[in-house]
């Protein structure tokens, strides 16, 4: 059985610019997210550039990172930057409270950071610590990253550890999920303390980073309205963190594979969820903040399943699947749509953590089926939003419903239309029709032939896109035979 719908493109009605940061990445010291997934050290068998391993870079250099976030999440405010300074076999080991209660070298720090952004191209997120730090230790970590001063007591530390000139901070955020792990506060009180810290956020010559305030959960608007009404002249960003999880419940999450449709359904509503909430945070800011000036940053979104069998609680390690890859495209979509305001994204995480990009076991790497997401969405960075409307039957299951359709597009700097499309429906093909002056449609299409269908490491190449061969132009009419759960995106030239 095959559903029939209808798409309008509104190209006489442009939006924003898609913001190339709401394809960012987090990097969190936690499991194998860092240590083993990206930093082996420079002695290591795993071939590495100054101990970042090169076929993870590569894959990730491939994807074009725009940005990534640093060291945490909950990590972020139980870190001591000066920790991860100075020769490695001298700096101390801690305990990851956060995650999993293992040693932690710190033989990731400042310095392993930016090399990492470097090596990658990326622009530089560091998560600051208000949990358990001061305003001077942030004072004193923004003067060591930035300062140029010639006989600067930082600055020459720096330069001793190796670094002359000072780095590029561009986005730091005061504190992680303050609510909870960062620290358990009402938003009146941290609101006090994210203006004691910003304060002190200050370099030499203004050019600094912008500075984060961290958001509440999901529809938790109250929180970010506090921050938001409590002196917008220092916050450029405000975050949201949003995570979809099969049955709801922390305590039992639901698999990552293996699951029947009803947890398809239930992560794909999920995924859908987003637009409500940016939604509910928008019209709150536009009412305090009608200029814009204030962006909401997304920098935590992911699916959150229970962790495979065997692994480390603590380490977070879930399989991608194909329902990974739709759901991800769905949340891009929708992010693409708000990017007037939602100027940041950052999907949890980069490496081996909850919905990765690559996933690694040993020597060995795999690119998740969301990885190929990311990439066939690439086009959209820096093009402009156009909005879609569309006419399209529902999918149903049980007594629930949602959308069977989703779709985004946008016009790239070389005047051609980006297209993406989601069937969310796990059974049914669609055919979708829409009027176009475009002479030429093409693309690729990722899709398998289960909902659970991944990459591993004997066969990692299970789920990737292949050409579309679906479309069909005739007489200013665009016909699209999508399949099944796939996803399609095209240039329409
Ligand atoms: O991404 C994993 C964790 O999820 C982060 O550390 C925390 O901020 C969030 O709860």
């Amino acid at each position: 059985e095959t559903m029939h719908a209808d798409l309008v493109l509104h190209t006489d009605r442009p939006g924003a610019v898609i913001d190339p940061n709401l394809h960012g990445q987090f990097a969190e010291h936690l499991g194998e997210g860092m240590y083993g997934g990206l930093w082996v050290g420079e002695t290591s068998l795993i071939p590495n550039t100054r101990g970042f391993r090169n076929d993870v870079v590569a894959a990730l250099r491939d994807l074009g990172v725009p940005v990534v976030r640093w060291p945490g999440g909950c990590f972020a405010d139980q870190y001591h930057w000066r920790d991860g300074i100075g020769p490695r076999d001298q700096r101390p080991v801690r305990i990851n409270t956060s995650w999993g209660g293992v040693e932690e070298s710190n033989a990731v720090g400042i310095h392993e950071f930016m090399d990492l952004a470097e090596q990658l191209g990326a622009k530089t997120y560091v998560n600051g610590n208000v949990g358990t730090g001061t305003p001077r230790e942030m004072q004193d970590w923004i003067e060591y990253m930035t300062s140029d001063a010639p006989n600067g007591t930082l600055a020459q530390e720096r330069r001793a550890n190796g670094r002359d000139k000072p780095w590029r901070v561009d986005y730091v955020a005061l504190g992680n999920e303050l609510w909870e792990c960062g620290g358990n506060m009402r938003p009146e009180f941290y609101a006090d303390l994210y203006h004691q810290f910003a304060t002190f956020v200050k370099t030499k010559d203004g050019n600094g980073p912008k500075k984060i305030a961290a958001g509440g959960y999901g529809d938790n608007v109250r929180w970010n309205e506090v921050l938001l009404r409590s002196n917008k002249k220092d916050i450029d960003a405000i975050t949201m963190h949003h995570f979809s999880l099969p049955t709801g419940d922390w305590k039992k999450k639901g698999p990552a594979t293996g699951f029947d449709e009803a947890h398809w359904m239930s992560v794909l509503r999920q995924a859908l969820q987003m637009e409500t909430l940016i939604a509910a945070h928008s019209a709150m800011m536009d009412r305090v903040d009608p200029n814009k000036k204030v962006a909401l940053f997304v920098d935590e979104w992911s699916n959150w399943y229970d962790v495979d069998l065997g692994t480390n609680p603590g380490f977070l390690r879930q399989q991608n699947t194909l329902r990974d890859a739709i759901s991800a495209a769905i949340v891009l979509n929708i992010f693409h749509a708000h990017a007037d305001r939602v100027r940041m994204a950052n999907i949890t995480q980069m490496v081996n953590v909850l919905q990765a990009m690559v996933q690694t076991d040993g020597a060995r790497m795999l690119l998740t089926p969301t990885y190929h997401v990311f990439r066939l969405f690439k086009p959209f960075r820096g093009a402009t939003q156009i909005p879609v409307t569309r006419q399209a039957p529902p999918y149903r299951f049980g007594k629930d419903q949602i959308p069977a359709l989703q779709a985004g597009a946008a016009r790239t700097g070389d005047g051609h239309v980006q297209l993406a499309l989601v069937n969310l429906d796990p059974h049914r093909a669609a055919q979708v029709a829409l009027l176009t002056d475009a002479k030429e449609a093409a693309g690729q299409i990722l899709t398998a032939a289960t909902m659970d269908a991944r990459n591993t490491f004997d066969a990692p190449d299970m789920v990737k896109p292949a050409p579309f061969t679906g479309a069909r132009l005739a007489k200013g009419r665009l016909l699209l035979d999508l399949p099944a759960k796939s996803v399609v995106v095209l240039e329409l030239r």
